[in-house]
């Protein structure tokens, strides 16, 4: 039976129908917005590549972080960026570290918020690679060593979720081990399982001070062109003990997202990277695109390829316009 009989746009004519055969939802709940943490006191240094973000001091993420409560926004992912950066990343462990003295000022200061904060190093080593580099390479197994007491770290000042985002090869099964003969079994690991060496992540690296001061990510990061590897990705941190993972970036990746979400049954994230925000402010911008109608449409699809949850720089505004 098809046309005259059928006439899809019957389901089209008002709001209120297509209200009722939505098939894919946005709730603020769904968002986690990531801020950026650096030492001071009334600190606000704006990052030029993504308008209305900045690097905050403790004190004015606070601030920020009860107006995230308030909208009902799913969490906060934070990153912290130290004072002092070295070879090995010293500060990224640290008990007084920014990253672990905010987290305690978060959870003193804005209970019941979700915080979730970013495991590596790459912020914190003077070369801005996310490890210790030997021979001018990432050594894989030494670095797993610094991303442990990183995450226990976090979870004794009180993070809610750690999230490795660095790729070396056994960095779950290290958090997991360390983070349970610390005594912090309930604390969930988020695993950036398929995040790629991607383009986008430009503009977050000026907002992380985090650009590699020689070479490049492609030898942990993961190669664009490969989306049955992400699935490998994927299964071996589930099988180190991941309790939710990620995809990331978000809107080039719909494919790998839809993947995971076909293969595996546990909470799956998506990151909206900062390239991906900068592009569509700057479009806004220029006048060349509605930035609300963007915002949200970008965000549905990466719901409806699949991800439960989504990382974005977006999760403000977002909220509001719901
Ligand atoms: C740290 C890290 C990066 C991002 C999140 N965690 C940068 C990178 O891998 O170079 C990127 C986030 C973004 O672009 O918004 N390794």
């Amino acid at each position: 039976m098809a046309f005259p009989i059928e006439r899809p746009r019957r389901l089209r004519f008002s709001e209120s129908i297509r209200r009722l055969v939505r098939e894919t939802h946005l709730s603020p709940s769904q968002f986690i917005l990531p801020l950026f943490v650096c030492p001071g006191d009334g600190v606000r240094k704006d990052i030029g590549s993504m308008p209305g973000h900045a690097q905050l001091s403790i004190d004015n993420l606070v601030r920020e972080a009860e107006e995230c409560k308030s909208l009902g926004l799913g969490g906060i992912i934070l990153f912290g960026i130290p004072a002092q950066k070295d070879e090995f990343a010293t500060e990224a462990s640290a008990p007084d570290g920014i990253t672990q003295r905010a987290i305690r000022a978060l959870k003193a200061g804005v209970p019941g918020l979700l915080v979730i904060t970013d495991v590596c190093n790459c912020e914190y080593t003077t070369h801005g690679h996310c490890g210790f580099v030997k021979d001018g390479e990432v050594d894989n197994d030494v670095t797993l060593g610094w991303l442990a007491n990183t995450a226990v770290s976090h979870a004794e000042a009180g993070a809610d979720i750690v999230a490795p985002s660095d790729m070396m090869d056994g960095r779950v099964a290290a958090i997991r081990i360390a983070l349970d003969s610390a005594g912090h079994q309930n604390t969930p690991i988020l695993s950036y399982a398929a995040k790629y060496a991607s383009v986008f992540y430009g503009p977050f690296r000026e907002a992380a001070e985090s650009a590699p001061q020689f070479g490049d990510r492609r030898g942990y990061q993961m190669d664009p062109a490969n989306g049955r590897e992400a699935m490998r990705e994927i299964a071996l941190d589930l099988e180190e003990g991941a309790d939710l993972i990620m995809v990331k970036p978000a809107m080039p990746y719909l494919d790998v997202i839809r993947d995971a979400r076909e293969r595996f049954d546990v909470p799956l994230g998506a990151y909206q990277v900062s390239g991906e925000f900068s592009m569509i402010v700057a479009a806004a911008n220029n006048g060349w695109l509605d930035l609300d109608r963007a915002i949200l449409e970008s965000l549905t699809s990466i719901r409806r390829a699949g991800a439960d949850f989504i990382l974005t720089y977006f999760a403000k505004q977002a909220a509001r316009l719901l």
